[in-house]
């Protein structure tokens, strides 16, 4: 049985106070609840070491949003992995859509991610997903495939086990439309799949495959009780202590 993984993506939002609030507010949240999931919390760069004190001693585990693929160097405005594992970060996003679009990452840039935080012992969660025009000219598998097996070129199967996907349609990310519970477990079937085919049945079983796009406390329960979903990746929701506390109430 796989533990179900609740991670908040707060994206380009919250100062160092609203961080410290936000935190604040979601450990009250959680205090002496029994949680049948595992939390993280993905703040900005600025915000990575005060929150690393401030959930000392609670549930909550925590992510970076990036990083660059080379160990350090003339890099101006970018972060390596040892920067991030020096703050107390445990996980790291690679690949969001809003990486790939408008700051032009593509597979082969983000499997050279995937290997460095790996190699730092940083715990990447890879996300892959198609656009609305790629849906409609259903190559959304296709797409799908391509993102699976060039992001993970060269990882192992043991590295598989510290590796979480998310699988993030672009058209459900921020606009309030989420997939169908059945579009979702489609998709999510389908990556485990491959998975299975590249690695092994029980590599794909132990995967955890989290959805994102949309993700609210209203949705949630359908979404997570589907068979392959293993948990989500929130934006927006994950924004309001309470509203993603009633995300994490629900797997
Ligand atoms: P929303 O939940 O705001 O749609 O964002 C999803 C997302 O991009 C998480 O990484």
């Amino acid at each position: 049985m796989r533990r179900k993984v609740i991670a908040g993506n707060w994206k380009m939002h919250n100062d160092l106070k609203q961080s410290e609030v936000l935190i604040n507010s979601l450990k009250n949240l959680l205090k002496d609840k029994s949680i049948n999931c595992d939390v993280i919390v993905c703040p900005p760069f600025t915000s990575l070491t005060e929150a690393s004190k401030l959930i000392s001693g609670s549930i909550i585990k925590l992510g970076a949003q990036n990083m660059h693929f080379e160990d350090k160097g003339a890099f101006t405005g970018e972060i390596s992995s040892s920067m991030l594992k020096s703050t107390g970060c445990e996980f790291v996003i690679l690949g969001h859509s809003e990486r790939r679009t408008i700051f032009k990452e593509n597979d082969i840039i983000i499997n050279a991610k995937i290997k460095k935080a790996i190699e730092y012992g940083l715990k990447p969660i890879l996300c892959i997903g198609e656009t609305l025009e790629q849906r409609e000219k259903e190559v959304t598998k296709d797409i799908v495939k391509q993102q699976v097996e060039i992001g993970l070129e060269g990882i192992s199967a043991e590295q598989m086990k510290n590796i979480i996907i998310a699988y993030e349609p672009v058209w459900a990310i921020g606009t309030g439309k989420t997939a169908t519970p059945e579009q979702a477990q489609e998709v999510h079937q389908f990556i485990r799949s491959l998975i299975e085919t590249k690695y092994s049945k029980s590599v794909s079983e132990s995967l955890v495959i989290q959805y994102g796009g949309s993700v609210k406390p209203e949705n949630a329960n359908e979404l997570l009780s589907q068979k392959d979903i293993d948990g989500a990746l929130v934006g927006g929701a994950c924004l309001n202590a309470d509203s993603f506390y009633g995300i994490i109430k629900e797997s």
